[in-house]
């Protein structure tokens, strides 16, 4: 069976779309599915921070490859690998203006879109959910769905911004990412907090372990 594409996108930068995207990488190995991780990014976080483990040390689990040179053609090269692997998750570029994230969403099953509580992600929201629309389409399996990231303890999202989220037409995952320093460590070591043994990884990798089971139930 082809593997499914599991997108991760979201115009804004910096709202942890390479973090959640090698975390549910490695989330999904863990479940022993055939997991390739794609970098469709220029900056290449996800290619320095699988080549940043020290030798002799655990390192990432599972092949992670650098497409970010596809450009508009991305969903071609994606489709070379698409025998070879059960799910084959794409941390997409923080733009909706060059064609990558639009050409991913042609080829995905699941669009992930992290989102912080802070307005401006949800301004940005707006215009991905555009481009998930209009790929829907082509592509009339694509669901997509936000993933609330970098919540503060004690300060859970606003029941408005819940409802203006849910507003724009997708759900939202019952699991969120709460902010840890854990994430930042384990993408310094070249590792994921579900390698990590200290209190705050050990709750994060829960947190991750849920995220990717619901992501898979949406999974055909
Ligand atoms: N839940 C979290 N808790 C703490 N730090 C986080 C969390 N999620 C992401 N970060 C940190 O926030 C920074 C940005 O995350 P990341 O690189 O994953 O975002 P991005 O959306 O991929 O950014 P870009 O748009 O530049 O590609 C990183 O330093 C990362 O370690
Ligand atoms: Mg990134």
């Amino acid at each position: 069976m082809a593997a499914e594409i599991i997108a991760i996108t979201q115009q804004k930068g910096g709202v942890g779309k390479s973090t959640i995207a090698m975390h549910l990488g490695a989330a999904f190995h863990e479940k022993r599915k055939r997991v390739l991780v794609v970098d469709a990014d220029g900056q290449n976080t996800l290619i320095h921070w699988a080549s940043a483990a020290s030798d002799g040390s655990g390192g990432i689990p599972f092949p992670v490859v650098n497409l970010s040179e596809a450009g508009g053609q991305i969903h071609r090269e994606i489709k070379k690998f698409v025998n070879d692997y059960d799910i084959i998750v794409v941390d997409c570029p923080p733009s909706i203006t060059e064609k990558v994230s639009g050409v991913v969403l042609l080829a995905a099953t699941v669009a992930v879109i992290p989102t912080s509580s802070s307005p401006a992600d949800y301004w940005s929201s707006v215009g991905l959910v555009k481009l998930v629309q209009q790929a829907q389409v082509m592509n009339e399996d694509l669901r997509a769905v936000f993933l609330l990231n970098k919540t503060e303890e004690k300060r859970m999202l606003t029941r408005e911004l819940k409802a203006a989220l849910e507003e724009l037409g997708f759900p939202l995952l019952k699991t969120q990412i709460p902010t840890r320093e854990c994430y930042k460590q384990a993408m310094a070591l070249g590792q994921t907090v579900l390698q990590m043994t200290d209190r705050g990884s050990r709750l994060a990798a829960i947190e991750i372990r849920s995220c990717a089971d619901e992501i898979l139930a949406m999974l055909p």
